[in-house]
């Protein structure tokens, strides 16, 4: 099978050209490599089948020839992370919406029809004060302009994008609403909380939670993801639909801390910063985001095989591995 994955260099991009390398499919990574690393792709450099263009997917004039040649597409490409949202709210529309759009289009105007996956995020419920989240559940988003919530509205507006194309022009499209994602590969820099703590506790420095830490979240390995994003691909009663993926495991973001302390056998203290210091200015946090995955094991029969401890210990152990070689 020929693969195309866009963001191909980022954390989630690089598991799927690992997954799909494996199963001897051809893959072609596409990648500005914003914020995505050519290190991740390390691994497949001289594989035969895997290419890479470094392209900004707003420009690049590769990409019909890329989609026409693709029997599958991963659009991942996106400008990811709260930190880099409230930095430049300006490509995050752009990059989002303008991306994603040019990418069904080529597939349209070509008059091909690969199955596609476009990546949508859990952050599109929004404000929503349930406790897990269904695919039916309401949408909710602050009326005022708050900007933390760019990136929910691309994602949601990428979301309608998708369904529009697939309606109007029958593409074999699937939205994946994406929960936390974690494992190899995803760095902090960003506001992603699992490596900034790992990266904390193995140099016994002190880890940083914002808020009370009482806020809830479910955290899905990244290798198990890959493997519902390559079944709901292929699941023809998935194509047209949106499908919650990630894992329903629950844990506050204190106990995480204290769990990543632990495992790391850490002497790392934990600090407590109020959003405001956190982001220099107020954020909206949520309080859960847990998913109802009840849709995604009806068309899959999905179920993770990475529980949270497994994981990490995993990055823990990489983590701790790399400051080894360092010293
Ligand atoms: N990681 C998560 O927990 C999570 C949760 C929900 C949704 N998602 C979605 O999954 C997708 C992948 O996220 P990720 O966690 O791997 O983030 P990531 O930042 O590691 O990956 C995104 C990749 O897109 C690339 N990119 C950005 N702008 C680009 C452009 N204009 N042209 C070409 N490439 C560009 C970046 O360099 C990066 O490699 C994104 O669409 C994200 O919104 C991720």
């Amino acid at each position: 099978m020929h693969i195309l994955i866009t963001g191909g260099a980022g954390f989630i991009g690089s598991h799927l050209a690992d997954h799909h390398l494996a199963k001897g499919d051809q893959v072609y990574v596409v990648d500005n490599l914003s914020t995505g690393s050519i290190a991740n792709l390390e691994p497949f450099r001289g594989h035969p089948a895997f290419r890479f263009a470094e392209a900004d997917i707003l420009h690049w004039n590769g990409l019909t020839q890329a989609v026409a040649w693709a029997d599958r597409i991963y659009h991942m490409a996106a400008v990811v992370g709260v930190k880099k949202v409230l930095e430049d709210p300006v490509a995050v529309m752009a990059t989002n919406m303008t991306g994603t759009e040019r990418v069904l289009r080529a597939i349209h105007a070509g008059g091909w029809n690969p199955q596609v996956i476009i990546a949508s995020t859990s952050e599109v419920y929004g404000f929503n004060a349930k406790s897990s989240f269904a695919e039916t559940d309401h949408i909710v988003l602050p009326s005022a302009g708050r900007l933390r919530w760019a990136y929910a509205v691309t994602k949601l507006a990428d979301e309608f994008l998708a369904f529009s194309y697939a309606r109007k022009y029958g593409l074999h499209i699937v939205v994946v609403r994406l929960f936390n994602t974690i494992g190899p590969n995803q760095v902090g820099h960003y506001g992603m909380v699992v490596p900034s703590f790992v990266k904390q506790a193995v140099r016994n420095e002190p880890l940083t939670v914002y808020g009370e830490g009482t806020q809830t979240r479910s955290f899905c390995d990244v290798r198990d993801t890959v493997v519902a994003l390559d079944s709901l691909a292929g699941c023809p009663e998935a194509w047209g639909e949106v499908v919650n993926v990630g894992n329903d495991q629950e844990i506050s973001i204190r106990d995480l801390a204290e769990r990543v302390v632990q495992r790391a056998d850490s002497n790392s203290p934990i600090h407590f910063m109020s959003y405001k210091d956190a982001y220099g200015e107020e954020f909206d946090d949520v309080t859960h985001r847990r998913p109802v995955l009840n849709k995604l094991k009806a068309l899959t029969g999905f179920e993770p095989v990475w529980d949270l401890d497994n994981t990490l210990d995993d990055l823990i152990e990489r983590a701790s591995a790399k400051i080894r070689r360092v010293a």
